[in-house]
């Protein structure tokens, strides 16, 4: 899988020049948010579908955006009214939406490869929207040109992921591309949470948030999945926030730059304050803007290389 691919399933195996292609196609397509009209005609006549086995407002909202400002007719399919709970399967649904001339399919599923096995059975393109546990590409892409729009570079920054590495696939798919870039990635957080040959990607590992907030340039918080302490991977909600909430005390003696980032849902209180969530070194909704544009960087590329593949 590449750029040359038919889809995109994550960031693992594009290279450094394709990260810098999706990154320098992203403009324009921002550009386009500040006219009255935000349209261009690059999608006109495709079918894109989004289908969400899991729950999300950013992935989902932000594809059919960037969909429609690509003048794409848009269909949503609501996994939990559909014919899956009746029992088809992920291949079957994805031939049926073929069969109605889907162009492009976007997947979230809580299996990791799900989108894989879709891609492989079907001649639409495939945009992975987060899988289990893998990677989640396009907010690796979002997160990665927020960094590259705010600091004009990636190479040589420290970049630092706080919280639950191990079940987070919007960590994974940060590292694989930030390290591609050239940035010094570490991370933070439980021991129970970070697994320990996260070092073989050349990820540093900081059990004390102090020390690691201290040399950061950005500051990248995940999402605390609550639903993990009933599986005791940290001690409580209290001891989580007491060691790995960022703060404003903690902020405080981060670089005067840092960029604080969040791929959202934020638990507010629990893994970021509300204070540092709405200081002015966040950048989380700008996240979601970027999102947008970057969504739309991704179809196009994608489908400028259907129509490379065809001619
Ligand atoms: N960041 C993210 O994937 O958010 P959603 O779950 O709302 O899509």
């Amino acid at each position: 899988m590449s750029l040359n691919c038919k889809d995109l399933l994550g960031l693992e195996h594009l290279d450094k020049k394709d990260l810098q292609t999706i990154l320098n196609a992203v403009k324009p397509f921002k550009s386009l948010f500040t006219r009255s009209v935000k349209k261009a005609p690059t999608l006109i006549g495709k079918t894109v579908v989004t289908l969400f086995y899991e729950p999300s407002t950013r992935t989902r909202n932000s594809f059919e955006i960037a969909a429609k400002r690509l003048s794409a007719d848009v269909v949503n399919i609501a996994v939990s009214t559909s014919s899956v709970v009746k029992g088809e399967s992920l291949i079957d649904t994805g031939k049926t939406l073929e069969a109605m001339k889907a162009d492009y399919i976007i997947i979230r599923h809580s299996l990791a490869g799900a989108p894989n096995i879709l891609a492989r059975n079907l001649n639409a393109s495939v945009i992975n929207a987060g899988d289990g546990f893998h990677e989640h590409p396009t907010q690796g892409l979002l997160d990665l040109y927020t960094i590259y729009d705010k600091k004009k570079k990636i190479e040589g920054l420290k970049v630092l992921l706080v919280g639950d590495i191990v079940h987070s696939r919007v960590a994974k798919s940060n590292i694989w591309a930030l390290t591609k870039m050239g940035a010094e990635v570490a991370v933070s957080g439980p021991p129970t949470l970070i697994p320990e040959n996260i070092k073989d990607l050349g990820v540093k590992i900081y059990y004390d948030l102090d020390e690691a907030v201290k040399k950061a340039d950005i500051v990248n918080i995940l999402r605390i999945q609550l639903e993990r302490q009933q599986e005791n991977l940290f001690p409580s909600v209290h001891e989580y926030v007491e060691l790995y909430q960022l703060t404003k005390e903690r902020l405080s003696k981060a670089k005067p730059g840092v960029l604080i980032m969040h791929p959202g849902p934020m638990n507010r209180g629990i893994e970021i304050s509300s204070e540092v969530a709405d200081s002015p070194n966040a950048v989380i909704n700008e996240q979601v803007t970027n999102g947008i544009a970057v969504r739309m960087a991704v179809l196009y590329l994608l489908k400028k290389r259907k129509n490379a593949s065809s001619n």
